[in-house]
């Protein structure tokens, strides 16, 4: 294992169990390196880039008052993954680009973990703009924002879906349920399968929790390879 890959694993405080030398009947475990070529936008992408004009000029809700600059997402828009999260907080919205902060550092190494690069996703939330300290965001600043998201997901038309907390999975999902009924169970959002895990954030401050997150991160790995 690489010094790299061993220490996403330790910022996931995943206990790593060296191996014995392998007796003849034992056959490797092998984990796929998914490190993925940089970014691609394929230029003709007409309706890539229309949307992305989009939420930029948006003025549809309250949140465009604040804001330094609309997040409209991060990665490969050909990505297999996406990775939705609930809107930018405040170095998001000075950098222009998703979970750059402190959550951003622990959802690398959740990728990481499972042998994804961050350019190898496609990371975008569920509202382009901040909400005002931190708060989450309103039903009618969803509402009006939503759209943006649902046209992403379609023009990427992922394999997977990981949704990183409750707003994130209530609000794509369309349901109330708590964080807790929805894992360990493979979703649909429009055919597309979603996984849903704690938010990096609330792992920082539960760092107990990595453990589940971490089986999610399997689950997730285990559909997205298999379908389901
Ligand atoms: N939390 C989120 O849900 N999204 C971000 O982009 C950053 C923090």
């Amino acid at each position: 294992m690489s010094g790299s890959r061993l220490a996403y694993l330790q910022a996931m405080d995943i206990v790593v169990w060296r191996a014995r030398p392998m007796s003849a009947l034992q056959t490797p475990v092998v984990i796929p390196e998914q490190d993925a070529p940089a970014p691609v936008i394929k230029p003709s992408d007409d309706a890539w880039h229309a949307l992305q004009s989009r939420v930029r000029e948006c003025r549809a809700c309250r949140l465009h008052e604040g804001r330094t600059q609309t997040v409209f997402g991060v990665g490969d828009p050909q990505a297999q993954w996406m990775v939705i999260g609930e809107g930018p907080g405040a170095d998001e919205d000075q950098q222009g680009e998703p979970f750059v902060g402190k959550a951003g550092q622990l959802l690398n190494a959740m990728l990481a973990a499972i042998g994804l690069a961050r350019s190898a996703v496609y990371i975008a939330n569920i509202v382009k703009c901040r909400p005002p300290n931190n708060r989450e965001p309103a039903a009618d600043e969803v509402a009006a924002c939503i759209g943006y998201l649902r046209a992403q997901i379609n023009l990427i038309r992922p394999r997977l879906i990981l949704c990183v907390g409750k707003v994130a999975a209530n609000n794509l999902l369309g349901n109330d349920e708590a964080i807790g009924r929805m894992r360990g169970t493979v979703h649909r959002y429009q055919n597309i399968p979603t996984i849903v895990t704690y938010h990096p954030a609330y792992l920082l401050r539960s760092p107990l929790e990595k453990r589940k997150a971490w089986d999610d991160l399997k689950m997730a790995r285990r559909v997205a390879q298999q379908g389901l």
